[in-house]
């Protein structure tokens, strides 16, 4: 008979221990043990690493570069946040909220794959066979190599790499694959990792590309252990705001390029689009009425500038403390902008209510974006307006003085490109490479400068 025998392991870290703690002494997370029951025999069961190649050590000098060693997905945006393309056997772990198109991009990237000759498996363990069909049918993908499995074993998903010998190949989802060497649940961490165990060794062993869609916890992390994220090659988030249509691809990882692409999105009824120029994404809902309080910024997100607007409206507040509310913008820093404002500039909130957003559902850290936050406070709080053709750019420190900014030529050049006709910038950043002609830049130093120079009435 199997001895039943359970343990306690950490949803967060995976840590393990035989009896229930309230605090992981790993991680320090609360609460995150749960109990998994583990058959005896499953013990030592998981199958032992192989090898990742059967030749001995070799000098780097010797070993020769495949040529054809990154796949293109076609998706030029996903491409780019590949770091150039896929990279023939590795991992790559796709992770987002639900419904905000993981499997949408997988379906839509495995189906230019198979058109370029590639064989494609997309294992869904989450979809029947005619429901991916549907969705393949709406979003116009169509090969004849592409393969479907519709599979919830990863042993039987084995069976189905070994009998199609597939270059790529989509598990959706990593948390709903289970392996039967283990007797935990499906989705625990036992389970998860067990189960990206098996796929990495595919991968490295037999040079298969591997796309792992990933859920994420409510706290918008990757759900599972933190050593999924280590087994990887490559961890990309796919996020958005669900009431738009527009979707961002993060690198959070990658061990094959640059951490700093994004790739932006939009949500069609016939799939993900690519969004080539953010910026006119952004700022297609503004108008052309001057209204004091509204001001755009530029900001770099990844490698490429993107122009936004910042909306702020103050008025007095009915509430004993007044409220502060900050949607797209880091809260703390919206927090310190106001206190500068106020000791700096003599402005005075403190009997006033602050909302200020950034319109279209962009979220920024960057702080090139706080002088655009200062001036659209104090301009709505004094009731007069930025000129609407001007892009304001800044760092704020303590003291009231404006601070260099990165990549200022990328943004004056965005700014000139969307017809904008003035732009404010650090003095700090001047003099400016390669100024394009028909944009006027002007300098600041002190955050009271920057108010008298940008305002219009
Ligand atoms: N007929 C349709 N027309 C337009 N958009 C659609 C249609 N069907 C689905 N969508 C969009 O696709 C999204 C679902 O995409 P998808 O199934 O790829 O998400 P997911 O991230 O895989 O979700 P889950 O985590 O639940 O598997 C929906 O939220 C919706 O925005
Ligand atoms: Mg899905």
């Amino acid at each position: 008979m199997v001895k039943v025998k359970s343990k306690w392991v950490c949803q967060q870290c995976g840590y393990e221990t035989p009896g229930y703690l309230g605090k992981c002494p790993d991680c320090s997370s609360w609460g995150t043990l749960t109990e998994e029951i583990t058959a005896r025999e499953a013990k030592n069961s998981s199958p032992k690493l192989n090898k990742l190649s059967d030749s001995p050590p070799q000098l780097l000098g010797d070993i020769t570069l495949d040529e054809s060693i990154r796949y293109k997905t076609g998706m030029t945006e996903l491409d780019n946040v590949l770091g150039g393309g896929l990279v023939k056997g590795s991992l790559v772990l796709i992770g987002g909220d639900p419904g905000i198109g993981k499997s949408t991009i997988s379906l839509q990237a495995s189906g230019t794959l198979a058109k370029t000759g590639l064989k494609t498996l997309y294992a869904s363990s989450e979809e029947s066979g005619s429901q991916i069909k549907m969705r393949s049918e709406r979003l116009g993908v169509d090969s004849e190599n592409l393969y479907i499995q519709a599979e919830t074993n990863i042993e039987e998903i084995q069976m189905g790499i070994d009998a199609t010998s597939p270059d790529v190949v989509v598990i959706d989802s990593i948390q709903a694959v289970y392996s039967m060497n283990i007797s935990s649940s499906t989705g625990s961490v036992s389970q998860v990792r067990e189960c990206c165990s098996i796929l990495m060794n595919l991968a490295k062993c037999k040079g298969i590309t591997i796309i792992l869609i990933s859920h994420v916890t409510k706290d918008g992390v990757i759900a599972g252990p933190k050593v999924l994220e280590h087994m990887v090659d490559t961890v990309l988030y796919f996020e958005g705001d669900r009431y738009k249509s527009y979707r961002i691809l993060r690198t959070m990882k990658n061990r094959f390029g640059s951490t700093n692409e994004i790739g932006i999105f939009n949500m069609e009824n016939t799939g993900l689009t690519e969004v080539s120029n953010p910026s006119e994404l952004f700022l297609s809902e503004r108008t052309d009425a001057v209204t004091p309080g509204s001001v755009v910024i530029a900001v770099t997100e990844g490698a490429r500038p993107i122009l936004a607007e910042i909306q702020a409206l103050v008025g007095a507040t009915p509430y004993p403390s007044p409220r502060r509310v900050a949607t797209g913008i880091g809260y703390n820093r919206v927090l310190q902008i106001l206190a500068v404002l106020e000791k700096r500039v003599g402005l005075n909130l403190s009997k006033q209510d602050v909302y200020v957003n950034a319109v279209g559902g962009i979220n920024t850290q960057e702080p090139s974006a706080d002088l655009g936050v200062a001036l659209a406070v104090a301009t709505c709080a004094r009731n007069v307006t930025v000129d609407p053709a001007t892009v304001i750019i800044g760092e704020i420190g303590l003291s009231g003085e404006i601070r260099r900014v990165s990549s200022i030529e990328q943004k004056i050049n965005e700014a000139q490109k969307l017809g904008f006709k003035k732009v404010i910038i650090p003095s700090s950043n001047l003099p400016v490479k390669n100024k394009p002609k028909n944009i006027e830049v002007i300098g600041v130093s002190r955050l009271i400068d920057a108010i008298s120079k940008s305002i219009t009435g």
